[in-house]
């Protein structure tokens, strides 16, 4: 594991830096020909599973492009096969679970294994890209599903729109709920405390769709005490953590009060105003509307020098995208992108 001294890590502190780092949220894929290249042999499950090709395609694009972070290439939702969910990708639809939650005693029986047991592999991908980005000064994240978003994928079967069927249950069956939400605060804790022990220098939760699903009040009610059992859980590992979530930009100060390091925010507000909501004291991540990548370099520099001047190079500025890069993107426009923040952002030494 990397100490402080990367320019990501301390700016997860709050602590000065070279230049404002900046990571992708989904780094690794479908735009870059390395990775089509890879998924043209193998598919997404293989690839996980098999630690030296997710170790390769976590490096595609640190080795193609100057980040300032790796994040290891898996998904939220292979550490619910471990607990008795039968999941597939399946090519051109996204994830599929073919035997949904659809009442208690689907949730009483789910397993709670460690995750030496249910994602070693994924283990062990860690230790092969740490031994590669250590001498290179460059920290890997690790990360997991919030247990709202993992919970929205086991009962739904897949994606959904509405939701409607985990807020059902959730609304329905209250003791459900808490069992189901408890099961996964104690499988993801675990992962990632065994990521950090493999060698993760920090730790990413993503709660994807709590903030497409829930306003303020029911996210108070039925995420943040599990939230907050899995960031205090999580603190113990000793590396940053970021809580990033989407559509939560109206109680971004109730996400924050649930715990991590780093908030990271979707592109749905502004940054300053976020900052203000989560407080000065908190490192924030974030928060460029993913489509500006798909635009002519013109108007993506002017959304990136808007998101710049919002930072006013205050300490704890983590640049990345406000969701997932699309599979679309030019790639040309990734290596701009991230250039162009190191040079704008740079510290006269
Ligand atoms: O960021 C990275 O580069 C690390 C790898 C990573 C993936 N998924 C790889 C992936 C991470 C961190 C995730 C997280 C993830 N997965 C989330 C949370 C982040 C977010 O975007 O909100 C969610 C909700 C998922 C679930 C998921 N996995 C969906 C909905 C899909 C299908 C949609 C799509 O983009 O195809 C996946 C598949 C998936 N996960 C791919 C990749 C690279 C595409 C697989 C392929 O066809 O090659």
């Amino acid at each position: 594991m990397l100490k402080q001294t990367s320019n990501f890590l301390r700016a997860t502190r709050r602590q000065p830096t070279d230049h404002t780092p900046i990571w992708l949220m989904r780094q690794a894929g479908r735009y870059m020909p390395e990775y089509r290249a890879i998924r043209a042999q193998h598919d997404m499950l293989d690839v996980m599973k098999t630690p030296a090709l997710a170790a390769e395609v976590t490096l595609q694009p640190i080795n193609a492009f100057d980040l300032d972070a790796a994040i290891i290439f898996s998904d939220i939702l292979p550490p619910l096969m471990g607990m008795g969910l039968d999941l597939e990708f399946v090519g051109g639809v996204g994830p599929k679970i073919h035997n949904p939650l659809r009442e208690s005693a689907d949730i009483e029986r789910l397993v709670t294994p460690p995750a030496s047991e249910i994602m070693q592999p994924t283990l062990d991908a860690i230790k092969l890209v740490v031994a590669e980005l250590t001498p290179r000064g460059i920290p890997l994240i690790g990360f997991c599903g919030a247990p709202f978003t993992l919970a929205s994928y086991a009962i739904e079967g897949g994606g959904s729109k509405s939701y409607a069927k985990t807020k059902a249950l959730m609304y329905t069956d209250p003791q459900a709920w808490d069992l189901l939400m408890r099961k996964l605060v104690t499988v993801q804790a675990d992962y990632l405390l065994a990521q950090a022990a493999a060698g993760a220098s920090a730790l990413q939760v993503f709660d994807s769709w709590a903030g497409l699903a829930l306003g303020r009040l029911d996210y108070q009610r039925y995420i943040q005490p599990y939230n907050t059992q899995l960031f205090a859980a999580v603190a113990k590992a000793d590396v940053p953590v970021i809580n990033f979530s989407t559509g939560t930009a109206d109680y971004l100060d109730v996400v924050a009060a649930c715990g991590g390091d780093v908030i990271g925010v979707d592109w749905r507000i502004p940054l300053d105003a976020a900052w203000e909501k989560i407080g000065p004291q908190r490192a924030i991540q974030g928060n460029l509307d993913p489509v500006a990548l798909l635009t002519p370099w013109p108007v993506l520099k002017e959304r990136v020098d808007d998101l710049l001047a919002r930072a006013g190079g205050r300490l704890g500025h983590i640049f990345n995208l406000g969701h997932g890069i699309f599979p679309n993107v030019p790639v040309d426009n990734v290596r701009r992108l991230v250039d162009y923040v190191h040079e704008q952002t740079a510290k006269a030494m």
